[in-house]
């Protein structure tokens, strides 16, 4: 393809779609339009007219963003920021790009603090916060709430910090960079709890998934925010076990999980066997699909 120096927007589209689908690019044409309107200062081409003309700078620049996608890299990576409800987070790799269906838990979790009557100061535990969108969405629309966030990965605790710099909340939010399932970990948070609400949208592929990911995520994306181990619920059972010990009476924990994982969850939290060595135990209460009708999040609550 020829690169253009400067040329009207419509002619840019259709270039770009066009290099985009002989590569097999997905998504060819909301690729390359989400990179213009980027480069156009806006989040959307949604009423900018096709004859707008572009600069000579701006198309070089819409050149070079998009030749990064035909790498595959992601285009929230490309653009460094992405929409996560009502806020804007900063994107970096390999930190996992939230998905539509996470923005889903946050409201589930933000129904659930809304039904809580929650004092001022009570803080909710986030394990696993990747670029923080579930935390920082919640302490923006609960601004009585404080917030743990724990993550393994460094660069997910940076960027869950900026994130919170950016939206202002960043002086409720403590951030533990950590195993969640090491004691070190769990005896830190024991001196916080108890935790108002838990939620974590964890590592839950199986490895069995693993193998088959689209480019865009396992060239670009931190494996360990994906893989859950063999049956994918290698940490999903550690949030359950420790959540128990961290909550609140009547305390929630929301999760995301694979499609095939609701009823194992059930089924381990009916298990006696489970809370042998904890003192308190969550119950199961519902399972609820996601907007393509997959069952996909699970809710449990601290009886005791
Ligand atoms: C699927 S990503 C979710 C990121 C973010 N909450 C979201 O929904 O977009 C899982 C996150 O859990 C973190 N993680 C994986 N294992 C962990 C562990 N053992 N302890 C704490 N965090 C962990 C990963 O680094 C990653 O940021």
């Amino acid at each position: 393809m020829r690169l253009l120096s400067s040329a009207n927007l419509k002619h840019v589209l259709q270039c770009w779609t066009k290099k985009f689908r002989s590569q097999n690019i997905p998504d060819p044409n909301s690729s390359a339009e989400y990179i213009i309107a980027h480069v156009l200062g806006k989040k959307t081409l949604f009423g900018v007219k096709l004859d707008t003309v572009l600069s000579r700078s701006q198309t070089d620049q819409v050149n070079s963003l998009c030749k990064k996608r035909l790498t595959r890299m992601p285009v929230q990576y490309i653009l460094g920021e992405w929409d996560f409800q009502d806020v804007t987070l900063k994107m970096k790799a390999p930190v996992l790009i939230p998905r539509p269906e996470t923005e889903e838990l946050a409201e589930l979790c933000s129904d659930t603090l809304g039904c809580m009557s929650t004092r001022e100061g009570a803080v909710f535990l986030e394990i696993g916060p990747g670029s923080g969108a579930i935390t920082v969405s919640l302490l923006k629309r609960f601004p009585e709430l404080q917030a743990v966030a724990v993550d393994i990965s460094e660069e997910a605790c940076q960027l869950t910090r900026d994130n919170a710099e950016l939206t202002a909340t960043s002086d409720r939010l403590t951030i533990i960079h950590g195993d969640f399932m090491s004691s070190q970990v769990f005896m830190n948070l024991l001196r916080v709890q108890p935790f108002c609400l838990a939620v974590s949208n964890p590592p839950y592929l199986t490895t069995k998934e693993m193998e088959s990911l689209q480019e865009e995520i396992s060239c670009f994306e931190d494996h360990k925010a994906l893989h859950g181990g063999e049956d994918g619920l290698d940490i999903v059972r550690g949030v359950v076990l420790r959540s128990s010990e961290l909550l609140q009476p009547g305390g929630q924990l929301w999760l995301e999980v694979g499609e095939s994982h609701p009823p194992l969850v059930e089924k381990l939290t009916a298990d006696p066997d489970t809370w042998k060595g904890y003192s308190k135990q969550l119950k199961y209460e519902k399972t609820v699909t996601d907007l393509y009708g997959k069952p996909r999040f699970c809710q449990l609550v601290q009886s005791s």
